[in-house]
């Protein structure tokens, strides 16, 4: 296997940003690590979600990936300055969109859904105070956001009575943008267009992501048939159901994995 591209998140949410690389990128190799037994780590504290990181990162390393991507906003804040300082290699990680949702809203309200560890960061407040100073910006942390796609429900009326409780709040408040600041969140967005309907933005950041891991990546490796191997510390068997479901367009291999 050619260097592939690792990836990782607290779970299944980074499979947003899988597919959006392999959109852009269909002949590379790609090792997933999701943290489905810790997660969710937006809940926890900074300094625990990096440690856990770095064991991530660690295991990544062995397979010899060229490039790391942090999917996941949380980890992202708490360990990508302390990762880039400590590893021999590039990585990418996730921001909220707030920026871009500031040059399309016409009411001047953008509401933010993301990670209480997203929200909580120091990194978002200057985000905010450096790129939307001008305009409202309203935060919801939504962790059952994430026990929805963790569980693979995506569509039940359960679902829908969700993300109604917690997009509607912030569509009342003004808020004409709503920003997925969380890499679980891509997965619930049909779900979430058809409860806030037309004239509300929707904006998350997979697809550019996956447009800066194109431009950063070291050595490109155009691979006829490109290796997707998935590692999860959660239940395998539950993970094997529902990537057909989360990633539809790709045959991964799939394997347990206990981090200590
Ligand atoms: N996918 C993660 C993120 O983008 C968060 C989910 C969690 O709380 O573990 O922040």
């Amino acid at each position: 296997m050619t260097s592939p591209i690792g990836i990782l998140d607290s779970g299944l949410g980074g499979l947003s940003v899988l597919n959006e690389i392999h959109k852009v990128l269909p002949n590379e190799n790609i090792v997933y690590f999701g943290d489905s037994a810790w997660c969710p780590y937006g809940s926890r504290h900074g300094d625990e979600i990096q440690d856990r990181v770095f064991k991530v990162t660690d295991f990544l390393m062995e397979h010899g990936c060229k490039m790391i991507v942090v999917a996941c906003n949380s980890a992202t804040i708490a360990a990508v300055e302390a990762l880039r300082a400590t590893y021999p290699l590039p990585f990418v990680g996730m921001e909220p969109a707030v920026k871009p949702a500031t040059m399309i809203t016409q009411s001047g309200t953008v509401g933010v859904l993301a990670t209480e560890a997203s929200l909580a960061g120091e990194k978002f407040h200057r985000l905010v105070s450096d790129h939307a100073s001008e305009i409202k910006v309203i935060t919801r942390p939504c962790p059952r956001f994430v026990d929805l796609v963790e569980a693979g429900d995506l569509t039940s009326d359960r679902a829908r009575t969700i993300v109604e409780e917690e997009t509607l709040p912030l569509i009342e408040a003004g808020a004409d943008v709503l920003v997925l600041g969380c890499t679980h969140y891509p997965f619930l967005r049909p779900l979430i267009e058809q409860v806030a309907g037309p004239d509300i933005g929707i904006i998350d950041t997979g697809e550019a992501v996956a447009q800066r891991v194109a431009s950063q990546l070291p050595t490109h490796s155009g691979c006829a048939s490109p290796q997707y191997k998935i590692f999860t510390s959660g239940n395998l068997s539950h993970l094997k159901n529902n990537i057909p479901l989360l990633c539809p367009h790709i045959t991964p291999e799939l394997a347990h994995l206990d981090l200590a």
